[in-house]
C-alpha cells in the first residue's frame, strides 16, 4: 500500500471520513509555496498482470485547478482513486496534505435518505443538518433539500454530490468526469458554479474530463495521462472567462488533441 502523510485523510465513495482538521492550517492561494496539495512519485498499478499506472509522478499546487485528460481505459479514474485513498494495490508515493474528497460521474447519493442527509452523511460536526443546507445554499439546492435522490434531475443531483464534497472542506478535490452526463446548457452552469466555489473555498481540483474543451475554459494546467503517465502537460495563464478562440488556447487545443491522437483536419 502506499504510504500516506501524517494527517492526510481518505475519502470513501465521495462520502469521505470525517476531515474536521482538512481546512486547518490549509495555505491561502498566494502565499508562499509550502509543498504540494497532492503529490504522487513512482506510482504504479496493475491489473491482471497489466500496467495502468507505470512509475507516475505528479504534484498539484495548493489552490491549483488541474484538468487531467486521457483516451478511454487510460487510468484516469485510477489515478483519482490512488489519490483519494480509495486503493490499497497500488504502489509508490502518494501523499495529500489535509484531506480528499470525490465527486464521480454519477452522483452515488444514497436513495433512502433525504438530500441533505446525504450531503452530511458521516460527517462528525455537532450539527451536520445546518452544516448540509449551508452547502445546499451554496450550489443553489436550497429548495431540493428535504427531496429524495431519486427524485432530482442529473445537475440537481451533480449539485448535491458536489454539496457533500465541500463539507468535507477538502484541500484536495477530485473530480471524475462529473459533467458528462449532463446537458450542454446545464454543463455550463456547472462550469461556472464550479469555479465560484474553486474561488470561494480554495481547494487544489484535480478534473477528469474527455472534453478538451472543459479542461482548455476551466483549468490552470491541463495533463494528458497516456501510457501510464503524465505525458503532457500544458499551463494556461488566461483570466477566466476565458475566450476559446484566444490564440494560446487554440495553439494548446491543437496540442492536446495531437496528445490524445486526433488530428484537427478532421482525419
Ligand atoms: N478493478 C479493476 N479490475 C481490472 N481492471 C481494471 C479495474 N479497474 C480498472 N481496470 C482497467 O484499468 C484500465 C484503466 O481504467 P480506468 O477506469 O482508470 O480508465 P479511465 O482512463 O478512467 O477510462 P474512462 O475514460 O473510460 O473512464 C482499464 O483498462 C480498466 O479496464
Ligand atoms: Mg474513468
Amino acid at each position: 500500500m502506499a504510504p500516506r502523510t501524517p494527517g492526510s485523510l481518505i475519502s470513501l465513495n465521495g462520502t469521505a471520513r470525517d476531515t474536521p482538521t482538512a481546512a486547518a492550517g490549509r495555505p491561502e492561494r498566494g502565499m508562499a509555496h509550502i509543498g504540494p496539495a497532492a503529490l504522487a512519485r513512482g506510482l504504479s498499478r496493475e491489473f491482471a498482470g497489466r500496467l495502468v499506472l507505470d512509475r507516475l509522478d505528479l504534484d498539484i499546487a495548493p489552490g491549483e485547478f488541474v484538468a487531467l485528460i486521457g483516451r478511454s481505459g487510460t487510468g484516469k479514474s485510477t489515478l483519482l482513486r490512488a489519490l483519494a485513498g480509495l486503493d490499497r494495490d497500488v504502489t509508490g508515493e502518494v501523499s495529500v496534505a489535509g484531506g480528499a474528497a470525490v465527486a464521480f460521474q454519477e452522483p452515488r447519493l444514497v436513495p433512502w435518505r433525504r438530500v441533505w442527509a446525504n450531503v452530511c452523511l458521516g460527517l462528525r460536526v455537532s450539527d451536520p443538518k445546518s452544516v448540509a443546507h449551508a452547502a445546499l445554499e451554496e450550489v443553489g439546492l436550497t429548495a431540493r433539500a428535504d427531496a429524495w435522490p431519486l427524485t432530482l434531475s442529473g445537475g440537481e443531483a451533480q449539485r448535491a454530490a458536489l454539496a457533500r464534497a465541500l463539507v468535507r472542506e477538502p484541500s484536495l478535490l477530485l473530480l471524475d468526469e462529473p459533467f458528462s452526463a449532463l446537458d450542454a446548457l446545464t454543463r455550463i452552469t456547472m462550469h461556472r458554479l464550479v469555479l465560484r466555489l474553486w474561488a470561494q473555498h480554495q481547494p487544489a481540483v484535480l478534473l477528469v474530463t474527455h472534453d478538451v474543451d472543459e479542461a482548455l475554459s476551466l483549468s490552470d494546467r491541463v495533463l494528458v495521462l497516456a501510457g501510464g503517465r503524465i505525458a503532457y502537460g500544458g499551463r494556461i495563464d488566461i483570466p477566466r472567462p476565458r475566450d476559446r478562440d484566444h490564440p494560446e488556447l487554440t495553439s494548446l487545443r491543437t496540442s492536446l488533441l495531437g496528445e490524445l491522437g486526433v488530428t484537427t483536419e478532421g482525419h
